[in-house]
């Protein structure tokens, strides 16, 4: 099966042409001047399918590398399976998720492993790799990070927060970023001081202050660019490489800013929600409906400008990539256990499916350029997490996953559910965004086209990592 895309404009995150690409199989095999021919065979004449993509953008597939599908987490389980969000993320132009596999205090971590697999294996519509989370890290925990390596899993996920359920003390950090910095793996950190959080959110609700927003206010800025600082000083010592999950305060991209100043290997993430909302427009909303945007780390606050710091430091390199963190929970059923008491609301925003669209709108608002649009959203995603050449990239030899996308279209995020994720809601309802995803490939089967999904559950394979190639 060959598929030639004509007339299109190709951008990678090293530059932009006008070029037609020849997908042969599953690969990429040209990236060739338009209209142009193979030892004098005419390649539109040879090939299975053509796609005119006149006056459109040919990117490299999203590569959306922060997903929790069907987690467990805060007594119910994120509303997303694999079939359901992977499916999403396709509509929106992700061609690649790397999902965590959850591993509490007392469990295994290959049995966890091996557990993550079963679920998600012959569900998903595009490609998959697994991030490892530890929590308590117990001796056979770091023998598991070795083996892990080998099965491609580079990445292992600690948290500062979240006491009693995920919470890593620093003894605990402090041995498995040794381990990463003597096998080769990142560690990636959840950025909180989880204690003092604990205590605030104690006296708030002790004091009647039970409503979302004090979800937001018992998170304060402080404890995360603490916790921030601290991870760095641990990676300091040891000598692991650190990439800062959902960062969310500019103290806290200080924080990162200042270690990769000094020549640490230092990364960090943000995502669309501490791009776009915030804590008086959305936590602060009437009522309970704040619920719908309780995540951790949370939104922050306009007034204190950390949205435009946001911007900034994704223009400037001081935030690398964006991720989604998709971890989404139904209003009903799921959000409201929290009514009455905002620390009992699952956390986790779902937006998946929106990630390729709303940050295409920083290009249309001149925050960011085409290239660097594709180089936070696919691209860097990609070298971090050792899946660059295979992924990332429009080029011979990589996957065809290539999102054709409509820069003259238009994307309304409306009321009445007009997305694909298991939400009964939307983050962004009622956002209008300049842009449209046309047609997605998926290792060159086109999977949406017009409006229509063509794929089928188990297209997806699993994506054996390699080591990132931010480090040496
Ligand atoms: O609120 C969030 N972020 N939920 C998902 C779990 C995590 O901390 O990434
Ligand atoms: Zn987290
Ligand atoms: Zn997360």
């Amino acid at each position: 099966m060959k598929t030639l895309i004509k007339n299109g404009t190709v951008v990678n995150s090293t530059g932009t042409a006008a070029a037609d690409v020849l997908i042969d199989g599953e690969t990429i095999a040209g990236v060739l001047a338009p209209g142009s021919t193979i030892l004098g065979f005419d390649l539109e004449a040879n090939v299975d399918t053509v796609i005119d993509a006149t006056g459109r953008y040919v990117i490299p597939g999203g590569i959306d590398a922060h997903t929790h599908m069907e987690m467990p987490f805060g007594g119910t389980f994120a509303s997303d399976t694999f079939e359901t969000g992977t499916r999403a993320a396709a509509w929106g132009g992700t061609t690649s998720i790397v999902d965590f596999v959850v591993q509490y205090a007392g469990e295994n971590v290959i049995d966890q492993y091996n557990l993550w697999h079963a679920k998600a294996a012959g569900q998903c519509a595009i490609d998959y790799g697994f991030h490892q989370i530890l929590s308590d890290v117990q001796d056979s925990s770091l023998v598991a990070m070795d083996e892990l390596l080998h099965e491609g899993v580079s990445s292992f996920k600690l948290f500062m927060a979240y006491k009693g359920v995920f919470l890593s003390d620093d003894g605990q950090i402090t041995k498995a970023m040794q381990r990463a910095a003597s096998n080769g793996s990142m560690i990636m950190m959840h950025a909180e001081n989880g204690s003092v959080i604990d205590l605030l959110v104690q006296q708030a609700v002790a004091a009647g202050n039970t409503s979302p927003y004090y979800h937001g206010l018992t998170r304060p800025w402080q404890a995360e660019e603490e916790a921030t600082h601290r991870a760095i000083m641990l990676a300091n010592l040891t000598g692991a490489p650190l990439y800062v999950v959902h960062v969310s305060a500019k103290q806290a991209v200080e924080q990162i800013a200042n270690a990769r100043g000094h020549g640490q290997n230092v990364f960090g993430e943000t995502c669309p929600q501490y791009l776009y909302l915030s804590l008086e427009e959305q936590l602060g909303a009437p009522g309970f409906e704040g619920a719908k945007w309780v995540c951790s780390t949370p939104l922050r606050s306009r007034e204190e400008g950390h949205q435009h710091h946001m911007w900034q430091s994704l223009r400037t390199n001081d935030i690398q990539m964006v991720s989604t963190d998709h971890c989404p929970f139904c209003m009903k059923g799921q959000k409201d256990m929290g009514l009455g008491d905002f620390s009992k609301i699952p956390n986790g925003i779902g937006s998946v499916e929106h990630r390729m669209d709303l940050l295409y709108q920083g290009v249309v608002d001149g925050q960011i350029s085409l290239e660097r649009w594709v180089e936070v959203t696919s691209t860097t995603p990609a070298r971090m997490f050792g899946m660059y050449g295979k992924k990332g990239v429009i080029q011979p030899g990589a996957d065809g996953d290539i999102v054709i996308y409509d820069p003259n279209g238009h994307t309304s995020i409306g009321l009445n559910k007009t997305h694909h994720m298991n939400m009964d809601y939307s983050a962004y309802e009622g956002f209008e965004i300049d842009g449209h995803v046309d047609t997605v490939l998926s290792r060159g089967k086109v999977i949406i086209d017009d409006n229509q999904y063509l794929g089928a559950k188990g297209d997806g394979k699993y994506f054996k990592r390699g080591l990132s190639q931010y480090l040496i």
